[in-house]
């Protein structure tokens, strides 16, 4: 939520501050600003509501004088509307000579906006930010010291906050500061920057330092501080980014999700990649990071949304293989509710960006009870792998669509690693069996690579259905959080009503809702594996058409069964029937893609939403 950019250096400062700002943007597209400090134009500010392109615009038009320093914000509104006058930056102080950045809450801004109004301060925005330009401005009167005003007003924040800060009669100087809101440095020759996440800064270094938890950042061109916010300094740990600029642009796609679907024989390939041998066996080195991992007696994986599901998904396996109990838990209800953890119970936190608050709380709560936590994460150098004690990197690339796919299919294929080396770990199977089943995952990308290379008449469908009001999904076993990932992405692209339920649930309620023409996508079990469920999913598709369903049917290549009741079929190849989950639900992304195309909606950018959700 909110992307954020700083730059200091000798380039175009508009143009880092732009570019920066547009691979940020799937972190919020409520309204854009920035502000630069040229040596004689002084401070300059420009903020329009709307996506970054309506500032881009304004610029073209009305331009400002390039500088050598420079702040730059994407907003995912939360207090107040998303209009120019709640756009930041926010601007304080004598003249108005300082401005400020935001990303994250205030959560004591209503205390402290009365304290600045009893002051004679006047407010132009709604948002609780403006109160943090204010203080700075006054302390610094006081002061005349910016770096230990800007020091004595993060101290009395709370909540959740990353800032940046410039100040006119400081013009080679980028304050910045965190808590509980991502921060990560670039360091460039002669030029640093600063972002939200390294997208912001990739297209100029690659050398990067992720910024901790409490802690103030004071940026010149070419010098780089960081201390605690009592001002002791702290040892920067620097680490390289492993993609490119070029990994985050559209490549000739029409959207950055249509390139990410097609990325993922990649993202699964990478993420598989030097953790499986050719003859199958998996070797986790991540392991290492966890204390006592063979003690461990239970797994609870906390995620949101689609991460969620793949955590769903992953809990088959795991079970199945290393013989463990897992629960998964949606992040933001886990810890309100007294959950049982031990020193040996094992959190596994699965997470794209890694800057997820909900997961985030939830993992740092698990964590002072004494878990261990092992991160699935996309991100390099998020906070969740900073504060995890060992993280499995899924190698998906940077995802910018806001609706995740590639992130999806890496995740799962994290998981079922995680499981084999679990029970690799625990002697919970021969090694042998464990071997097979690697050497099935090592099929996957291929297999990815087929469904996506055959997925014309899912295309077809999405446009057929585009005046659909509501869809429903049906799957069972990891068929089940498939169906849910399903709606899923037809709710947040589409803005139509999905849902997603347990096969086997039907009956208890659900199948209520079918009436003539109501559309079912329904995910079928592979059929010949032993105990398959594939029997019973064709009676629930002869349940629904009954009463007039018309049924879109996933199924195994070689199921002749399935054509005799559905009234379409997408076919996908043969596999193990839980890495069926990550054929399966291509077919969907693509469908949902298509619906939403069709009804000409921004796939990249669907309304209400923002990548990172950085707020509780
Ligand atoms: C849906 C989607 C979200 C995220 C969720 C968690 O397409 O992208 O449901 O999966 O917000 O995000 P991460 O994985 O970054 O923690």
């Amino acid at each position: 939520m909110c992307g954020i950019v700083g730059y200091v250096g000798p380039g175009s400062t508009l143009e880092v501050l732009l570019g920066g700002l547009k691979r940020l943007e799937y972190r919020g597209y409520d309204s854009a600003g920035i502000s630069v400090i040229d040596s004689e134009a002084g401070l300059q500010t420009r903020k329009r509501a709307g996506k970054l392109s309506v500032l881009v615009d304004d610029l073209d038009q009305a331009p400002i004088k390039d500088a050598h320093i420079g702040i730059g914000h994407t907003r995912w509104a939360t207090h107040g509307a998303p209009t120019d006058g709640n756009a930041h930056p926010h601007l304080g102080g004598e003249h108005l000579k300082l401005s400020l950045i935001h990303n994250g809450i205030i959560e004591n801004f209503a205390e402290l906006k009365a304290e600045l109004i009893s002051q004679g301060v006047k407010f132009q925005s709604e948002t609780d930010s403006e109160v943090a330009a204010h203080l700075v401005a006054g302390e610094y009167l006081k002061s005349n010291d910016l770096s230990a005003a800007f020091r004595a007003v993060v101290k009395r924040l709370e909540g959740a906050f990353t800032l940046l800060c410039i100040h006119e009669d400081h013009p080679d100087l980028v304050l910045a500061a965190r808590r509980n809101s991502p921060l990560v440095i670039g360091l460039g020759e002669n030029e640093n920057f600063l972002g939200s996440d390294v997208a912001a800064f990739v297209a100029h270094t690659k050398r990067a330092v992720s910024v901790g938890q409490d802690q103030i950042v004071e940026l010149r061109q070419n010098s780089v501080l960081v201390t605690s916010f009592d001002g002791d300094p702290v040892e920067l740990s620097e680490f390289k980014i492993d993609w490119d600029a070029s990994a985050a642009s559209k490549g000739g796609w029409p959207s950055f999700m249509a390139k990410e679907i097609a990325d993922q024989p990649q993202a699964v390939g990478d993420t598989l990649m030097g953790r499986l041998a050719s003859d199958g066996s998996v070797k986790l080195s991540e392991f290492a990071g966890i204390d006592a991992l063979s003690q461990v007696d239970r797994i609870t994986i906390v995620a949101c949304g689609t991460a969620a599901y793949a955590g769903e998904v992953a809990k088959y396996a795991i079970e199945k293989w290393a013989k463990l109990p897992v629960s998964v838990e949606l992040a933001h209800e886990f810890r309100y509710r007294d959950p049982i953890i031990t020193e040996n119970t094992l959190i596994i936190a699965i997470s794209q960006s890694g800057e997820t608050m909900d997961t985030l709380m939830a993992t740092r709560y698990a964590k002072e009870r004494g878990a261990k936590v092992l991160a699935i994460c996309n991100t390099q150098g998020a906070t969740l792998a900073r504060e995890a004690d060992a993280t499995i990197y899924t190698h998906a690339g940077p995802e910018v669509a806001v609706a995740s796919t590639k992130a999806f299919t890496a995740q799962i294929t994290a998981g079922q690693l995680v499981a084999l080396a679990l029970a690799s770990l625990r002697g919970s199977m021969p090694q042998a069996e464990l071997n097979e089943l690697g050497q099935e995952l090592l099929k996957l990308p291929r297999a990815v690579k087929e469904v996506l290379d055959s997925v014309g008449r899912m295309k077809e469908l999405g446009k057929e259905l585009s005046d659909a009001k509501s869809i429903l999904f049906l799957g069972r076993n990891v068929g089940y959080p498939i169906a849910l990932e399903g709606a899923l992405k037809l709710k947040e692209l589409a803005y139509i009503h999905a849902e997603g339920f347990a096969a086997g649930e039907l009956k208890h309620g659900p199948i209520a809702l079918i009436e003539e023409g109501q559309p079912v996508i329904v995910i079928v079990p592979a059929k010949n594996t032993p105990g398959s469920l594939q029997p019973k999913v064709i009676s629930n598709i002869q349940e629904i058409k009954a009463r007039g369903a018309k049924v879109i049917a996933i199924a195994e290549a070689g199921d002749t069964e399935v054509a005799n009741y559905a009234d379409e079929v997408f076919f996908v190849p043969q596999t193990h029937p839980f890495m069926a989950a990550q054929l399966s639900v291509l077919p969907l992304q693509i469908f949902a893609m298509e619906l939403a195309t069709a009804k000409g909606l921004d796939v990249d950018q669907p309304r209400n939403l923002a990548k990172s959700v950085t707020v509780e």
